[in-house]
C-alpha cells in the first residue's frame, strides 16, 4: 500500500514537471535554426510583399537573415530579412502571425531593424 501510495506520488510530480515543460515551451520564443528553410522563405516573402501592398513601397526580399518563432494559438514568426528599396540593402524586422489549419496568415508589424 505504501508502494502504491508513492508511485502514485511520483507519477503526479512526473506530471506537474511536464506541465511546467510545456508551459516553459508555449509562449516562449525559440531561434529558427534553419533559416534556409522554404517555409521561412515563405513567411519573409509573405512579410516583405504585404508590406509593400499597405505602404505603397517597393521592397525585394534578398535574404533572411534570422528568425524566431512562438508557439501560441498558431505560430508568431519574428523575422529580420534584408530588402533592397530600389537605392539599398536595408535591414528590417517582420513579425508575422500564421495559423496553418486556417490557410491564415498576418502580417504584425514590418519595421527598420535596428541593427
Ligand atoms: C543558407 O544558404 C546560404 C546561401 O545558399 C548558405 O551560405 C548558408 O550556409 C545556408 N545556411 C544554413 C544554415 O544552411
Ligand atoms: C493584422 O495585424 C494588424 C496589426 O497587428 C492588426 O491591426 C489587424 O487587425 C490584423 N488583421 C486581422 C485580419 O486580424
Amino acid at each position: 500500500m505504501r508502494h502504491h501510495n508513492l508511485n502514485i506520488l511520483s507519477i503526479i510530480l512526473f506530471l506537474s514537471f511536464s506541465a511546467v515543460a510545456i508551459a516553459g515551451r508555449y509562449g516562449g520564443w525559440a531561434a529558427i535554426n534553419d533559416i534556409n528553410d522554404t517555409h521561412v522563405k515563405e513567411i519573409a516573402d509573405f512579410a516583405v510583399t504585404e508590406h509593400n501592398k499597405q505602404s505603397g513601397e517597393n521592397l525585394k526580399l534578398e535574404s533572411v537573415i534570422k528568425g524566431e518563432t512562438q508557439v501560441v494559438s498558431g505560430t508568431n514568426y519574428r523575422i529580420v530579412l534584408s530588402a533592397n528599396d530600389g537605392t539599398a540593402s536595408k535591414k528590417y524586422q517582420a513579425t508575422v502571425y500564421e495559423k496553418p489549419w486556417a490557410h491564415y496568415r498576418n502580417l504584425t508589424s514590418f519595421d527598420p531593424a535596428l541593427n
